[in-house]
């Protein structure tokens, strides 16, 4: 298994361009699953997870050609096997992305349920009950979800659904199955977040007849059929907001292209909080730290608020930051993970429930440290680069998931980081 090794204490300067959004990504290769015509996509990131969802896609009978520069093209008029089995869900739980597509175009689907995960246990039981109020026919067997899109109505049917609690992947997943569905659908509590409206992007410029999608009510028209189309997928922002914090934690100055601050608000005041100058261009953003962070307390929420995706991140900055600050966690039970490896590295850090105490120390010491989850692996990147000595990371294979090329992007700002194989 590879690790990092990271020589710390060197500020980052530099400039990098940020990747395509692996949340965006992932949602929208599914897409293809609803046409029998090609869709063409580009800056799509190139991750292991990204290569686990073109692998299950693959073995379902899409076609996936890979331009490189030019991007992928899925063209899913072969779709014949529609299976997406245990080893693919249980590596990459966005592999439940396809249940929803499988069902609109192709009326069944066999869909390994997701067990518990580093993070949390999280449950897809509101992807199964807004299917099932479209009409779908769902049962769980021997692990796997067995769906039918309704053997009376033969299709899915618009329905009014209202979430239990606001879901990523559940808005997107039952976004897709109204696509197709006859008859209105509305989503109400759906989940605002920027990736969500870059698939409704997608799938508008299919065919679809989706409005709201950014709000907390999406109401999609279903039709007949989706036609082909091109799409290029939104700036990670995480990746943005992880690189930002690497810059803040190390006193440095960076500028990131390709990507934008508009969906980074909370991110971006927090930063701005902690000492650091943030300038914003239209394609790009650049941020001086000062020489020393000042603590900065955070709560995770659903979009707009502060995101669960760079809680880990801020863990790591308020480290080594003047005074002391709370991070609370609302959105994942188990989503501190990180705190024990910081901790490993002198920080000072005491865990009650889902809130975390981090006060300040002069300085974090390299040591070998364990990636437990993709952002877990990000803050103990921070950590790493900030530490005196050498830290060597385990298991980066979190990283690969969701970071594209670190160690070289990293590099390129100066770090010392290499990958041992
Ligand atoms: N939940 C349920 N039941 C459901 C669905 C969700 O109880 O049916 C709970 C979850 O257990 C969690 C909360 O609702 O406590 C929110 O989960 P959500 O469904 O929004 O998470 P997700 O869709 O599985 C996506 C991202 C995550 C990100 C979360 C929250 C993708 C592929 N994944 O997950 O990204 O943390 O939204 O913003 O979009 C990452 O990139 O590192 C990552 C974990």
């Amino acid at each position: 298994m590879d690790k990092l090794l990271i020589q710390g204490g060197t500020p980052l300067t530099g400039e990098i361009a940020i990747s395509g959004a692996k949340n965006a990504a992932l949602p929208i290769l599914c897409a293809s699953l609803l046409s029998s015509e090609p869709l063409h996509l580009t800056n799509v990131p190139r991750l292991r997870d990204i290569s686990t969802m073109l692998r299950l896609l693959a073995q379902m009978g899409v076609e996936v050609s890979d331009h490189g520069v030019d991007g992928l093209v899925l063209d899913s008029r072969g779709l014949n096997n529609p299976l997406a089995p245990y080893d693919m869900v249980k590596t990459m739980r966005a592999a439940i992305l396809v249940l929803g597509p499988l069902l609109a175009r192709h009326g069944e689907a066999r869909v390994s349920l997701p067990g518990g995960c580093a993070i949390g246990a999280r449950p897809v039981e509101q992807h199964i009950k807004g299917l099932q109020a479209m009409g779908a026919e769902l049962r769980v067997e021997h692990g796997y979800i067995h769906a039918t899109a309704g053997a009376v109505r033969r299709g899915l049917a618009g329905a009014r659904i209202v979430t239990d609690m606001v879901t990523v992947t559940g808005t997107e997943n039952l976004m897709m199955a109204a696509v197709l569905a006859s008859g209105e659908t509305i989503i109400e509590n759906a989940a605002r977040e920027p990736e969500v409206v870059d698939l409704a992007n997608c799938l508008v410029s299919m065919g679809a007849q989706i409005a709201g999608a950014g709000t907390d009510k999406i109401r999609i028209q279903g039709v007949e059929r989706l036609h082909g189309a091109t799409h290029a997928i939104m700036a990670d922002r995480i990746e943005t907001g992880t690189y930002l914090c690497a810059a803040a934690a190390t006193a440095g100055r960076i500028r990131l292209t390709n990507t934008s601050a508009a969906y980074l608000d909370a991110v971006v005041d927090k930063l701005f909080d902690a000492g650091c100058e943030l300038v914003s261009e239209r394609n790009a953003i650049t941020l001086q730290a000062p020489p020393r962070l000042k603590a900065v307390s955070i709560r995770t929420s659903p979009y707009p608020a502060f995101p669960t995706d760079m809680q880990a991140q801020f863990m790591a900055i308020n480290c080594v930051a003047e005074g002391s600050a709370v991070i609370r966690e609302t959105i994942f039970e188990n989503r501190f993970m990180h705190a024990v490896e910081l901790i490993r590295l002198g920080a000072d850090i005491r865990i009650d429930a889902s809130n975390a105490m981090v006060t300040g120390v002069d300085h974090l010491d390299g040591a070998t440290v364990m990636a437990t989850d993709l952002r877990a692996s990000a803050s103990l990147v921070i950590a790493g680069l900030v530490a005196q000595g050498e830290t060597l990371i385990e298991r980066i294979y979190h990283l690969d998931r969701g970071y594209e090329r670190i160690e070289e992007k990293l590099g390129q700002l100066g770090a010392h980081v290499t990958r041992v194989r």
